[in-house]
Formats: C-alpha cells, structure tokens, sequence
C-alpha cells in the first residue's frame, strides 16, 4: 500500500465553523497572540488564557466534522494513511480517522505545568484556577504555545519522508517547524495543495494546487486517489 500524509490546518475545520486564525476576521484578529498563547500570557495572567482555551472548546464540541474530515478516512481502505495536524480540534478523529498527529497539541487535554508528561483528558468543558496534576501543580492546556518547542515535529518528519502522496489541507504554512515539513519529502513525492488562497508555488512538477475549499475539492481527490489507486 502507498503511504499518504496529509497535512491539515484551520482551514480545513472552517467549513465546521471554526475560524482560522490569520486574513480578515481571523482569531488572531481578534485576540492578541502575546495575551493568550505564549508562556509569557499564562504567567502573567493564567485566568485569562483558560478563558481563551475554554471558549475555544466549548465552539470545538459544539461542531462537527465535515465533508473533507469525513472524505479523508475513506482513504484508509487502499492506503496507509496518516494525519499531521497543526489543529488543535478532534474533528479528524470525530469523523474516524484512526492515525492523527496533532503538532500544536489537543483542546481536549491538559497538562501539568511542571511535567509536560503528565497529560490528562479534559471530560467537563472548562478548565480553572485551582485545577492541579498529581504532583500538585496547576494544569495548562496541553497545547503548544508560540515560543515552545514541537516535540511532536520529530515523529512527523520520518511519515513525510517515507510518503508517496502528500496532501496539505488549509493551512498558510506560516508557522515552523510544521511549514518546513514538505522539505522532507522525497522528489517522486506527488503533493496536492487544497486552499483557496494557496501561496504555494507551482514551478515543481510534482505539485498540484487546487485554489478551492476543503469541502468540495477534498472529496474529488479522495475519489481520484481511489479510483487511481
Ligand atoms: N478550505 C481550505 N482552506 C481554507 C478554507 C477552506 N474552506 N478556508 C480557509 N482556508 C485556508 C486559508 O486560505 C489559509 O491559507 O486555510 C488557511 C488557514 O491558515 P491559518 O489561519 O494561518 O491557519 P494555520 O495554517 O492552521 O495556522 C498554523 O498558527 O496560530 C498558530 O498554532 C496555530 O496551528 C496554528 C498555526
């Protein structure tokens, strides 16, 4: 079986009706970056970013995956499939993909602030003030903030280079280490790029880019990919 990675950003989750986050009326239009996603903002004033984080996942459950998200797992039947996503939503797994990567962490878990090991789901919506791991430290969101390492980066780069397809889904690819993953991929790599408002370039050979949005463009290359495959 070929190996495909797909590389998902907001984009793909906007048609759920979750906003981006950079162009016109983007989240960071709206919220200053520096007050609520950086260690500097949760050292400063930590009830705010948990107001932040927890209007984020009240939005996350209250919407669903849509027709790219559910279009993406039938891909699973004839290849092996894997998701690296800069999302911090669970719409890839709500719709059933069953490998996904989240490089910038999970809306669903917290984590210690003393040990980034300590991971914990989220079952209530809102996280406050108070709330502790087990060694007694007050929780964060386990989300990677501006100015934090990606760990995860690591695992993501081997899945890039041993992949056949690429497929990135809604993202500026502004944001490193995830806008330098396609660097990694082999040169027979074919790479699709599903955004309407792609700034990629389109000189290589063995790339294809489909100015639409996720929801419709998503299913006909899944339909493709299949009937090709
Ligand atoms: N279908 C496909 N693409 C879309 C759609 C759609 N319906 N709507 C918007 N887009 C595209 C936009 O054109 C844009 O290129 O999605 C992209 C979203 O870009 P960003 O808002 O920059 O989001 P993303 O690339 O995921 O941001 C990366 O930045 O703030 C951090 O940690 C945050 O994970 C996030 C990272």
């Amino acid at each position: 079986m070929k190996n495909i990675i797909i590389l998902t950003g907001a984009g793909i989750s906007a048609e759920s009706g979750i906003k981006t986050f950079r162009g016109s009326d983007g989240l960071w239009e709206n919220h200053k970056v520096t007050d609520v996603a950086t260690p500097e903002a949760w050292a400063r004033d930590p009830d705010l970013v948990l107001r932040f984080y927890n209007e984020r996942r009240k939005q996350i459950r209250e919407v669903l995956p849509n027709k790219a998200h559910l279009a993406l797992v039938q891909l699973e039947k004839y290849f092996n499939v894997d998701i690296v996503t800069q999302n911090i939503d669970d719409l890839h797994e709500r719709a059933g993909s069953s490998q996904v990567m989240h490089l910038h962490g999970e809306i669903n878990q917290s984590r210690s602030s003393i040990d980034e090991n300590l991971i914990y789901d989220i079952v209530n919506a809102e996280m406050k003030i108070g709330d502790q791991c087990e060694l007694g430290s007050q929780l964060r969101p386990n989300i990677v903030w501006f100015g934090e390492s990606v760990p995860m980066i690591e695992q993501a780069i081997p899945l890039v280079e041993k992949a056949d397809i690429v497929i990135v889904i809604g993202t500026s690819m502004q944001v490193y280490p995830a806008a330098g993953l396609l660097d990694f991929s082999k040169p027979t790599t074919q790479i699709y790029n599903i955004d309407p408002n792609s700034v990629m370039q389109s000189q290589q050979k063995n790339l294809s880019i489909i100015k639409q949005k996720a929801g419709v463009a998503v299913p006909l290359l899944v339909r493709e990919l299949l009937n090709n495959n």
